[in-house]
């Protein structure tokens, strides 16, 4: 009998995270304030809490995982690692498929390694609630969960679209004790005023992420902040368990990884479990890294490396990173938590040094991999989870031609048991595929010509 789980202890679970800014060739370029200045910790301190804006800051390689939030993560960590032995069956390929099963978390997600991680910083910092945004769901149900079990409130804006696509995701936020909320909202100003200017936009993570900032800093008693579930520097830190377990794992069976893949919306999963194999790439390992986004939102593809918002009401610091545009609203594609108009500040700089290899899929094609892979594993993935799951067996049957035992990994981050409206649209031949219209682009990214140039800087090594 071949092995098919590789399961860690729980005393065997890695005790600090691993932060790439430390090995990072080329260092990430700073965020800047309006001024065009860069942006000193205090700046940031009416929207998170001291404890994360250090860690956002932080140059160190390995950061202690405080044992209170291992104690929560033990709940469902150290995740399997599976190995995807009847999809390998199916396609006939020389090639080894790892994955690792984020999608047993409480939520069904990754989200909650940086959710509960979020939620106990602030709780330790003195903060009661916590306000956030949410696109396909995931991340508000985790942050709901993680408020409930640490004892926070919790305030959720979800994108529209999702918010009607998706009902059951905010019954879950519900059943947690959050309050969620369809984003425009009439609560905030920028809700308001989109509302006003755009009656029927299905909604943005650019649009949400302003209503949840306003409305922590906000608060007359300064008791609330702000939690983002992707793109910051300390939220893709807090991911790293996922790789570290996985590197734990495949030595356990003496494999090492040829390709590593994961889909990126704003980049924390793909982050999460590649970065401590980016560190090997940096050191001289020769592996294939791939972050897969969908081509209606095509972001590390297409996007040009630019100083951008992070958000549609241009609150945040600008950041530099690949972006559509802060007023770009993608299309309503199923995949929702893929539809960020920008990407993390460190994926995008391992992109601009060579290390990784974006590619873009179309949502047909990620869809039918979804299903290749429902038929054959058993399980059922979530519509962001498939993009990935298309480069993996675009990779296995590319082994097969090539005759090459390829050893794969890649991050399974979600099952998909609450988004089956997308399958029914896809079984029922109702789904169709887009890509951004180059006109389209420029128009968003023509708003972007007054700001700092971001140079994008890189050795040359790889
Ligand atoms: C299951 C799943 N995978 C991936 C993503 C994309 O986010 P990120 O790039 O931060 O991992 C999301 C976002 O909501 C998600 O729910």
């Amino acid at each position: 009998m071949e092995q098919i789980k590789i399961l860690l202890n729980e005393s065997d679970i890695p005790r600090q995270w691993y932060n790439l800014a430390a090995d990072l060739p080329t260092p990430l370029l700073p965020p800047l304030g309006p001024d065009g200045k860069p942006v000193s910790p205090d700046m940031l301190a009416p929207v998170f809490p001291m404890n994360l804006i250090e860690q956002e800051v932080s140059q160190q390689r390995w950061i202690d995982i405080p044992e209170e939030i291992l104690n929560i993560l033990y709940r469902w960590r150290p995740a399997p690692l599976r190995r995807a032995r009847y999809l390998e069956k199916y396609l006939d390929t020389p090639a080894r498929i790892y994955y690792k099963d984020e999608s047993t978390s409480p939520p069904g997600s990754h989200k909650p390694n940086t959710a509960v991680a979020q939620a106990w910083y602030n709780k330790q910092f003195g903060i009661k609630k916590l306000t956030t945004e949410t696109g396909a769901g995931q991340w508000g149900s985790a942050l709901a969960f993680a408020c409930q079990i640490i004892g926070l409130e919790c305030k959720v804006f979800m994108v529209r679209i999702s918010f009607d696509q998706k009902p059951f995701r905010k019954m879950m936020m519900q059943t947690w004790g959050a309050n969620c909320v369809a984003s425009p909202s009439p609560e905030t100003n920028a809700g308001r005023k989109i509302l006003k200017d755009m009656p029927n936009t299905p909604g943005s993570l650019g649009i949400a992420i302003s209503e949840a900032i306003e409305q922590a800093v906000t608060d007359p008693k300064g008791q609330t902040r702000y939690s983002l579930g992707s793109v910051l520097n300390h939220v893709l830190l807090h991911q790293t368990i996922i790789g570290l377990e996985a590197k734990k794992q495949l030595k356990m069976i003496n494999e090492k990884p040829d390709i590593v893949i994961g889909c990126a919306g704003g980049g924390s999963n793909f982050a999460g479990l590649s970065f401590p194999f980016v560190a090997d790439k940096i050191n001289g390992d020769d592996i294939k890294i791939v972050p897969v986004e969908p081509t209606a939102c095509p972001t590390m593809t297409r996007a040009p490396f630019v100083y951008d918002f992070g958000d549609t009401a241009c609150t945040t610091p600008l950041l530099a990173m690949h972006s559509l545009g802060h007023s770009f609203v993608p299309p309503p594609i199923h995949a929702g938590g893929l539809r960020y108009h920008g990407m993390a500040p460190l994926v995008c700089q391992a992109i601009v040094e060579g290390l990784l290899e974006p590619r873009a899929y179309h949502q047909l094609k990620s869809y039918e991999a979804a299903i290749t892979w429902a038929r054959t594993e058993g399980f059922i993935p979530a519509p962001e989870t498939s993009q990935a799951i298309a480069a993996v067996i675009d990779e296995a049957q590319k082994a097969k031609q090539e005759r090459k035992e390829k050893v794969i990994l890649f991050c399974y981050s979600g099952h998909g048991l609450m988004d089956l409206t997308g399958y029914d649209a896809y079984l029922s031949g109702k789904l169709t595929d887009y890509e951004l219209p180059q006109e389209e682009m420029n128009k968003y990214l023509k708003e972007l010509k007054n700001y700092p140039k971001a140079e994008a800087r890189k050795t040359g090594k790889w």
